[in-house]
């Protein structure tokens, strides 16, 4: 028989356990791969995606899905074992990145709205048979310290969200619903109150849509970004970060949704894990609060693998950290010491 989605959604957000988001398109993996001279080829992708996936400890103890994109969903390992199952060996869950990407919204200079709702219940019934029992969809709020993002960006973004995440329900597969107020989108220089207000704005759309497309809340994943101040203009401090976010949260996202994952967003490594820490120390919230991190996860074991054969201890011994110091978030208990023991 088929899964619940609340059953689906309860593992993905399971006690100290968080999702990695490896669903990076093409054009993204390539430049990562940039970073460390690396050429993208559907076999360094594979091989890299392979390495991660196979970190047997850190993926068993403190990963509950990974994002796929749909290349990696297709592709087997070098040793023929299909990445799909490499993942559901681990005991977490496979998840498929089922946008079309964020492309320019036609009157609305400077906004984005994200494409890939057309055919999206046949690939869903594909994507369902390739093993993924949930997905991602992720609207971009850009933001400035004055006119953006504008009502019309935030309605339009919110309403393909709640269609993609219908969608999802229909095909037995729990729907990550991630609308993202930029951090580190341009200009960059907007406070940790605008944040807050945006985010509080957006949220209230998206829930809103939610429901008038008949959205289960109980089969659902929320996948924000943290209140934050931009990039270029960072001043906030942690237990501010925490505070805001939460409240934001507290007034916003309903009691019925299981779990929030937050997405890293551009923060550095440690920063992502001590918010995260911090905000689940604060006690008990209506929802699980964990992580669903792309490059909060992954930039240290790019970097140590460096696209060399002999570095894949190194990469996943990176990895393995990376999960260990969210897991220990997830329950409100990182340090920095723990941090620093590598
Ligand atoms: P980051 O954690 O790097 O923001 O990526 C998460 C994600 O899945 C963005 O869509």
């Amino acid at each position: 028989m088929a899964e619940r989605l609340e059953d689906i959604a309860h593992k993905l957000v399971a006690e100290g356990k968080g999702i990695l988001a490896a669903d990076e398109s093409t054009g993204t993996i390539q430049k990562r791969f940039e970073t460390i001279g690396l050429k993208s080829t559907g076999e360094s992708r594979r091989d890299y995606r392979d390495m991660l996936f196979s970190t047997k400890q850190a993926m068993r103890d403190y990963i509950s899905g990974v994002i796929l994109y749909d290349e990696t969903i297709r592709q087997q390992a070098a040793d023929g074992v299909a990445l799909t199952e490499r993942i559901a060996a681990s005991g977490a869950l496979p998840g498929i990145k089922v946008d079309a990407g964020a492309k320019p919204l036609a009157a609305f200079a400077g906004e984005t709205i994200t494409q890939g709702l057309d055919g999206l219940r046949e690939r869903l019934q594909e994507y369902y048979r390739l093993g993924a029992r949930f997905a991602k969809w992720r609207a971009v709020i850009a933001i400035d310290s004055a006119a953006l993002p504008s009502c019309g960006a935030v309605r339009q973004n919110a309403q393909a969200l709640a269609r993609y995440a219908a969608l999802c329900q229909e095909a037995g597969i729990v729907p990550v619903v991630e609308p993202e107020v930029l951090m580190d989108g341009k200009p960059g220089n907007h406070t940790i109150g605008r944040c807050y207000d945006v985010t509080v704005q957006t949220l209230r759309e998206v829930f809103a849509a939610l429901a008038e497309a008949r959205v289960k809340l109980e089969g659902m994943i929320l996948k924000p970004n943290m209140v934050i101040d931009g990039k270029g203009a960072r001043k906030a401090s942690v237990a501010e970060v925490a505070e805001k976010t939460l409240r934001c949260l507290r007034e916003t996202v309903p009691a019925a949704v299981p779990g929030i994952a937050f997405l890293s967003g551009g923060q550095g490594d440690a920063e992502a894990s001590e918010h995260l820490s911090v905000m689940n120390a604060a006690g008990p919230q209506p929802w699980k609060l964990t992580f669903s991190f792309g490059r909060a996860l992954q930039a240290a074991a790019i970097a140590a693998w460096g696209g060399r054969r002999e570095n894949i201890a190194a990469g996943q011994r990176a990895f393995a950290h990376r999960a260990h110091m969210n897991h220990l978030a997830a329950l409100g208990q990182w340090t920095e010491k723990a941090e620093k023991q590598t």
